[in-house]
């Protein structure tokens, strides 16, 4: 019994935060045009993560291209500025991106 709710207790400290980012992006309606793990009219976020894999500057690049928009990266069309996205939430939307696998 104590077992099992150590392990419902890690597993849910690992998972939250993962579905509390997929929230934001939903809500922030990214995945409109994204999806984690294929090509919709952006690219995958897997494919983001992997670009970018052992970048350090990966998070703070990717943030502000998310509030600002942009093209020429993934191919012709461009990603639109999302203005409805505070800087804090585009870092933690980058930072959750870059995990995808
Ligand atoms: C209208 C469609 C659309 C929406 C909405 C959208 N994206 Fe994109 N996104 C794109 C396209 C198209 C690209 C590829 C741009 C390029 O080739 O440079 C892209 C690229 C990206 C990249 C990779 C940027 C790079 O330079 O490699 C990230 C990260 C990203 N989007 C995250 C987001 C997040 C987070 C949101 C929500 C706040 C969002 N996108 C909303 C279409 C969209």
């Amino acid at each position: 019994m104590k077992r099992s709710l150590i392990t419902l207790a890690l597993t849910l400290s690992v998972a939250a935060p993962a579905m509390a980012d997929l929230a934001l992006a939903t809500s922030k309606n990214c995945m409109a045009c994204h999806a984690v793990d294929k090509k919709l009219v952006g690219p995958a976020y897997k494919d983001v993560a992997a670009k970018y894999a052992g970048q350090k500057d990966a998070v703070d690049k990717l943030a502000a291209k998310i509030v600002k928009g942009g093209s020429g990266v993934w191919g012709p069309v461009p990603m639109p500025a999302n203005a409805q996205v505070s800087d804090a939430e585009a870092k933690k939307l980058a930072a959750w991106v870059l995990t995808q696998k």
